[in-house]
């Protein structure tokens, strides 16, 4: 049986929430929850959108099915969440009809010109926008043009990967922060205008400092806190040390028993909380179509309150 098999999809047990407002469908894995009754592109009520954001914050992803949506509805959908950035991605040239929160992910190539940000490509376990002090706390994709298979979203549930984390890796890194690398392209390659001189010493690399282990600031659980796999430096430990305590975290982070796999359906809005969770996809096929309409709200600067009782940032 390989790894992937065990993972959890959809086990559809009872709604957890039959509130006349929306329905909640816990998917029955580590995370992940359907919402039903709720149409994103129309004014939605408060009281309703406090019901999406608890299922959120519960469930960490949640998706919306048959949705029919313009890029400024989604923006209108995605305000009540948060600010929104708005953000430039310079791998594809971005069409000028689009708003400027409004990103595209697509495999889709037309004249030679690619369409959006990650082509074909695998995108290895991460957490959005974590290179920066003040990264994403929702992502928002909604999708336009979905394969028949193929391009599912996988998401792990940090909350439950620092719970389970056995003790000698826990007392290693509670308390520590690492670097967040900006200066790195997924695959590996300096990001200009960054230069090797720039990521020569990986203790001073720029990008975001956080907290490898962050307190949620709605569900005030603790939850692990990585950027991508494969980069960061954890502070104090030498470069040797951290790279063997990245790789030990990143191989219980990805355990099938904390994923959940979103299968997509045109017409899905996919919600997700970067503060609870890291995600990935596998590469697509690149004669497959495949193309998302892409918002991210602006979160908080990550903390972790090590003592509850103490209402002061551990760094
Ligand atoms: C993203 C992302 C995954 C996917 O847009 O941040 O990781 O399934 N997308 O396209
Ligand atoms: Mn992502």
């Amino acid at each position: 049986m390989s790894a992937m098999a065990a993972v959890q999809r959809d086990a559809r047990p009872s709604p957890s929430n039959t509130s006349s407002l929306i329905q909640v469908l816990p998917s029955g894995g580590a995370c992940g929850a359907e919402v039903r009754g709720v149409d994103a592109s129309k004014t939605l009520a408060p009281q309703v959108i406090k019901a999406v954001r608890d299922a959120l914050v519960e469930h960490s992803v949640v998706y919306l099915r048959d949705q029919d949506i313009t890029d400024e509805q989604l923006v209108a959908f995605g305000r009540n969440f948060g600010d929104l950035h708005a953000y430039q991605v310079t791998e594809y040239e971005k069409p000028a009809h689009l708003p400027p929160e409004v990103e595209m992910v697509s495999n889709i190539y037309i004249d030679g010109k690619q369409q959006g940000a990650l082509g074909a490509g695998e995108a290895r376990w991460h957490t959005d926008m974590s290179m920066f002090e003040f990264p994403s706390s929702f992502t928002f994709l909604f999708g336009e043009i979905v394969p028949e298979s193929g391009g599912n979203t996988r998401f792990s549930s940090m909350y439950r990967a620092w719970d389970t984390l056995p003790d000698d890796l826990k007392r290693k890194v509670r308390g520590t922060y690492s670097i967040h690398d900006v200066a790195f392209m997924a695959d590996g390659r300096v990001r200009p205008p960054y230069t090797a001189e720039d990521v020569k010493d990986r203790t001073q690399s720029p990008g975001g400092r956080h907290p490898v282990v962050r307190t949620h600031p709605e569900s005030g659980r603790e939850a692990l806190y990585l950027g991508r796999i494969g980069f960061g430096y954890i502070f104090p430990y030498s470069v040797e040390e951290s790279d063997t305590l990245l790789a030990q975290l990143w191989a219980h982070m990805t355990k099938p028993e904390f994923i959940w796999e979103h299968v997509w359906r045109k017409g899905d809005i996919l919600i997700w909380d970067n503060r609870a969770l890291s995600h990935a996809r596998d590469a697509l096929d690149p004669t497959r179509p495949r193309q998302m309409h892409r918002i991210t709200a602006k979160g908080e600067r990550p903390f972790w309150l090590g003592n509850p009782r103490l209402k002061s940032h551990a760094y």
